[in-house]
């Protein structure tokens, strides 16, 4: 079996229902996937949840219930419906409490212990039990409202915790200049850029080793440290081998040879550290191969704050799926946002993007052809005659839209792919308004032209339904059966998607309903 194009999310902290800045994750995630899929690739995409920890355990306790009852119901009721209002088509889902899971991270962890990569050593540190991290001096802030007086957490904005422990640790700082090497030799392993040397400037300041476990007299949610019982796993190191573990690490070497190493970790910029430090460190530990890269995405911001659940500034997916639709939602926050920058989320801003270039941009176009052809030719669509400039023009918008869109995918700059998709939408609008079809109607010599007009805004069209479908896979699904029906959407490749022979001459076009219905403020 061949190699998939093998992306992941993080795995969500169940301590709290899903807000946009997670869904915004999962739509970045699952966009790439889908891409990669409209290639004709074979792509795979891993999300889940981190279920382990203080964090969920405290949450737990603080409801009044153990965790397992609190992930279990949690998951079912507010994560995996998630995957549903966002429209994510994941290939799987990993739960941290799962059997699979926990058996794989024990092996791992064997195998460090009999290397030599991990040993038992007592340290003292300031804890942030939202982050579930050690922190450094350097991370902390002065704290205000409650906290006055107090250093807290720069992110949390929650007073650390002092602890005293003695436990197991992983060799970390052995890494660091197989770690520096490997970003030399690999410069887009951590993208994008400005992530890339704040690693980079991190490592080189020096890797300490790393606390793996916690003793059971402290909290005992996690998984069991397979040569001590007195001991569980540090949540971090259980959550970040999610992405082997799910991928057959333990079990399934074939599968594992076609998923391993995954093609790209998106993570938020507030993971990155974990993501581009110490996993690398663990694999190369175990002997297997780093991702290719890492994508440290920005925040989605409130106030000029990270939106949290915490902080109560959290919007849940469905407030803004419910009136708009999922499409809306990922074409808002992939075009509205540069992927890799922090982005601020505005109810006007999505409502006049929806209108403006959803509904009357693309919307309307794709709607207005369809209504011409049929008053026009019953709904049939007309052949083609010979192109004028005006028509080569097109061809020539539609295909530099899919080269500039395939360039830019292929940097992880998703708003770029769709600006650069969108210039067709543009293109394909003022061809309309300057050949004037409803003009050439009236005139029965004009008959040819108007033909080759409406030929030339329907391939074009079905170039974006190609172009759109791992952005918006229901719009698209629908236009596409309208314009090409019986054919399937999914078995174009996106390299092909301005080749101009996707719309069938002769074909009856099929119905098609409003793309992006008005929202009602
Ligand atoms: N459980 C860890 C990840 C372990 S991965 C091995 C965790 N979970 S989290 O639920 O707190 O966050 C998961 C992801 O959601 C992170 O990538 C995080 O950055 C993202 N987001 C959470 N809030 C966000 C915003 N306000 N904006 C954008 N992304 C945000 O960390």
């Amino acid at each position: 079996m061949s190699k998939s194009f093998y992306v992941t999310t993080p795995i969500f902290y169940v301590n709290d229902a899903p807000h946009i800045g997670h869904a915004y994750t999962e739509v970045a995630a699952d966009v790439l996937t889908r891409w990669h899929a409209q290639r004709g690739e074979g792509s795979y995409l891993l999300t889940g949840t981190d279920e382990h920890g203080e964090k969920v355990l405290r949450t737990a306790l603080g409801n009044n219930t153990d965790p397992k009852s609190w992930t279990d119901k949690l998951v079912t009721e507010s994560w995996l419906p998630l995957l549903q209002t966002i429209d994510i088509d994941n290939q799987d889902f990993i739960r941290t409490t799962e059997e699979r899971h926990k058996s794989a991270v024990q092996k791992f962890l064997q195998q460090l212990y009999d290397t030599g990569f991990i040993y038992q050593g007592s340290f003292q540190g300031n804890y942030c039990v939202g982050c579930e991290e050690y922190k450094n001096e350097g991370d902390l802030i002065d704290g205000s409202g409650d906290y006055v007086g107090e250093r807290v957490c720069a992110i949390h904005s929650k007073p650390v915790e002092k602890l005293n422990e003695t436990n197991y640790f992983f060799k970390l700082s052995e890494f660091q200049d197989k770690l520096l090497a490997h970003y030399e030799a690999n410069p887009t392993f951590i993208q994008p850029d400005s992530a890339r040397n704040e690693v980079v400037s991190f490592v080189r300041s020096g890797l300490s080793d790393l606390s793996i476990s916690r003793s059971k007299e402290r909290f005992d949610w996690g998984i069991d440290i397979p040569w001590d019982d007195s001991h569980i796993t540090y949540v971090w190191f259980d959550a970040l081998l999610n992405y082997v573990t799910a991928a057959g690490w333990a079990d399934d070497p074939e599968k594992f040879a076609t998923l391993w190493p995954a093609d790209i970790q998106v993570v938020g910029k507030d993971i990155l550290r974990f993501h581009a430090v110490i996993w690398p460190a663990m694999l190369m530990a175990a002997g297997l191969q780093p991702p290719k890269q890492v994508f440290g995405h920005g925040w989605l911001l409130v106030g000029g704050e990270k939106m949290s659940k915490s902080k109560l500034t959290g919007i849940a997916p469905n407030q803004i799926t419910d009136q708009f639709g999922s499409d809306a939602f990922r074409y808002y926050f992939m075009k509205a946002i540069g992927f890799g920058s922090d982005g601020s989320f505005s109810w006007e801003d999505l409502n006049a993007r929806y209108h403006a270039e959803l509904a009357n941009g693309f919307g309307n176009l794709a709607s207005r052809t369809i209504a011409m052809v049929n008053r026009y030719f019953d709904g049939v669509v007309p052949a083609a005659s010979s192109l004028t400039e005006a028509d080569q023009q097109v061809v020539a918008v539609a295909k530099a839209a899919v080269s500039g869109a395939e360039t830019a995918i292929d940097k992880v700059q998703i708003h770029e792919a769709i600006a650069k998709s969108w210039t067709l939408v543009d293109e394909l609008n003022n061809y309309i308004t300057v050949q004037e079809p409803w003009v050439l109607a009236k005139d029965e010599t004009k008959r040819d032209r108007l033909a080759t007009v409406l030929n030339t805004a329907l391939q074009g069209i079905s170039t974006l339904s190609v172009l759109f479908a791992p952005v918006m896979p229901k719009a698209t699904k629908k236009l596409y059966a309208a314009i090409c029906p019986g054919q399937d959407l999914a078995a174009v490749k996106i390299q092909l998607a301005a080749d101009w022979n996707l719309v069938s001459t002769g074909t009856k076009l099929g119905e098609l309903e409003v793309l992006f219905p008005r929202v009602e403020e």
